[in-house]
């Protein structure tokens, strides 16, 4: 039986991303507190954060979405290690296909996946949010550039800090949520959807 810490260590050994320390407390404690009934992820990678918040809300499921069958194959183990598998389903495949066709309700919605896709799935989410639900975004700061942005067009990370800061901007200003920003890890918004 793998413990989370394995699971951090085992995915950092291989370069697979997970969130970093100081997120997974936010994560872990904003879902405890909110104890959500339906969450939805984007970007389920090796399943660790899925862990954290099915582990934080004992009485939640999980829809996650991840392209990497490789990821896919490895996070069906670890929730299973961790007697989980009946709490969860992941949809494989690209979310920029999958996000569009989701119906339903969520109460919380972990948006962990393509960086540079963050503005385009918002719409989306906000529809898929109940109200009193929680967005809660990874990345938003991007590595630093997203309140810095290059001045030089061939930066390689140019489209997607422009991609963030415009989906940061539409987010802070949307009277629908109370955003909060935390400048912790690579930059975390929490949003609670105050209306429709
Ligand atoms: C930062 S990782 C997710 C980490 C995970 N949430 C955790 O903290 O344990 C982002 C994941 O999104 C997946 N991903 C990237 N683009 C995607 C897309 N268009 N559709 C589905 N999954 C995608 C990647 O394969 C990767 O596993």
């Amino acid at each position: 039986m793998s413990t989370l810490k394995q699971l951090e260590e085992y995915a950092r050994e291989r370069y697979i991303p997970v969130m970093l320390d100081d997120t997974k407390e936010l994560l872990f404690n904003t879902v405890k507190e909110r104890q959500p009934e339906s969450i939805l992820e984007i970007g389920t990678a090796i399943g660790y954060s899925g862990i954290v918040m099915l582990t934080a809300a004992p009485e939640s499921t999980l829809n996650t979405i991840e392209f990497s069958e490789k990821s896919v194959a490895l996070a069906r183990k670890n929730f299973a290690e961790f007697d989980l598998t009946d709490r969860v389903n992941i949809f494989v495949g690209d979310a920029r296909e999958i996000v569009p066709l989701l119906t339903g309700k969520y109460d919380f919605i972990f948006l962990d996946g393509p960086k540079g896709q963050y503005k385009a799935f918002y719409p989306f989410l906000t529809d898929l949010l109940a109200v009193g639900g929680t967005l809660f975004s990874d990345n938003v700061l991007y590595k630093g550039l997203v309140e810095n942005i290059p001045e030089d067009n061939r930066h390689k990370h140019i489209t997607v800090a422009r991609n963030m800061r415009s989906f940061l901007d539409i987010l802070t200003a949307d009277k629908r949520y109370e955003t909060t920003l935390y400048r912790i890890g690579d930059g975390v918004t929490i949003s609670r959807k105050i209306s429709e």
